[in-house]
């Protein structure tokens, strides 16, 4: 059987490094806010390009005090890409501002640039870009166009550690970005973990209070605040495995070669641009035979997984919330199918999925 994943075979290479690390605090007898958290703070800042990183415990979390660091006027409107993970829009919710959706760009499932001029009201005061299954969207076009407009730029950059445009990173384009470190992401913690990324001093230093009760100096409150400590067992797994980030990627772009190059026109493939540095969190295709697709490679004993199954827009927290229609983010949700492409595939594996969808293609064309 193929897996489409499997934390304990991915995390096996790291295991000794993880007992060490886990080991070392454990006698540092230091559990919150110390060395490991500071160390892959200045590390995964380095690693961004950024000047400043500061770790959290979830990619929500960082997407919701990012929003909030950033004072945008009240009950003002976010655009956001249709097609994104529920946590994006609920980030912009539970700051009580109002998630506008914008439709993505069939070809590469990022938010089109063009969709969000129309969309810019004078209520608009940010667009908030997902880079998602590790594609970067186009952001010298959003950065034109929010620099036009006078508006913030927010990036969830969860699926997209060491993704890049034109040589910079993700987490690297924006007033503040927001990274997941859940176990399955590129760079994933043995647990929840997440952090933000940004150039300017403010929203770290005030990101770093908010995380910590509001609190900038022990004991004295400036902000409203909540617990979101990226944990101190947390950052000394992802200080292990960030120094694997590259190789993983690497691992990851090979396979997601293999699958571009062998498997049949049949299938939507991701689209290759110059530029653009994918890192591939997700390798997924489309076919309007999605649903029977996925069936018969259950019975060949290749599992898949769907990103997502349904729309934000149909999910039933968010019901009344949008009025509009979403053709290009339904076609999306109905006929994409991720295919295994993890640290701990092979290409061996790889090819055997391959197989599969080509005689699925064959008997179906
Ligand atoms: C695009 C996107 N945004 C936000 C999140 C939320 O991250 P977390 O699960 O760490 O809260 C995820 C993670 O699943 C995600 O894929």
């Amino acid at each position: 059987m193929i897996e489409y994943e499997n934390l304990e075979r991915l995390n096996r290479p790291f295991v000794n490094a993880f007992k060490e690390s886990f080991n070392s605090t454990l006698n540092s007898g230091w559990y919150v806010l110390g060395n490991n958290v500071k160390t892959f703070e200045n590390k995964f800042a380095t690693y961004c390009g950024t000047k400043y990183c500061v770790g959290l415990n979830s990619g929500l979390d960082a997407l919701i005090l990012g929003i909030q660091a950033l004072e945008l006027p009240e009950h003002s409107e976010i655009l956001v890409p249709s097609n994104t993970y529920i946590a994006t829009i609920l980030a912009i919710i539970q700051n009580n501002y109002k998630p506008v959706l914008v439709e993505p760009e069939l070809h590469t499932y990022t938010i089109s640039p063009s969709e969000v001029e129309k969309k810019i009201t004078p209520k608009t005061s940010a667009i908030l870009v997902v880079h998602l299954y590790g594609k970067m969207a186009n952001m010298v076009e959003i950065n034109n166009i929010a620099k036009k407009n006078n508006l913030k730029v927010i990036e969830d950059a969860a699926q997209s550690h060491g993704a890049m445009l034109n040589e910079i990173k993700a987490g690297n384009w924006s007033d503040v970005a927001a990274f997941s470190f859940y176990p399955t992401k590129n760079l994933g913690a043995l647990g929840d973990a997440g952090a933000i990324t940004t150039n300017s001093e403010s929203i770290a230093l005030k990101i770093a209070a908010l995380r910590n009760y509001g609190s900038h100096k022990k004991y004295h409150n400036k902000y409203i605040g909540v617990n979101s400590r990226l944990d101190e067992v947390q950052a000394g797994f992802l200080n292990v495995k960030l120094d694997f980030l590259d190789k993983i990627n690497e691992h990851k772009r090979k396979l997601a070669f293999i699958y571009n190059q062998e498997l049949s026109n049949f299938y939507t493939k991701p689209v290759v641009q110059e530029s653009f540095f994918d890192v591939f969190h997700i390798y997924n295709v489309l076919t309007p035979e999605r649903d029977r697709l996925k069936e018969y490679l259950e019975k060949k004993g290749v599992k898949t997984e769907i990103h997502y199954p349904c729309a934000p827009h149909n999910q039933e927290a968010l019901k009344g919330y949008f009025v509009e229609t979403y053709p290009i983010s339904e076609k999306i949700h109905q006929q994409t199918l991720s295919l295994p492409i993890s640290f701990f595939h092979t290409e061996v594996e790889v090819r055997t999925v391959i197989k599969h969808l080509n005689n699925f293609a064959h008997d179906h064309k």
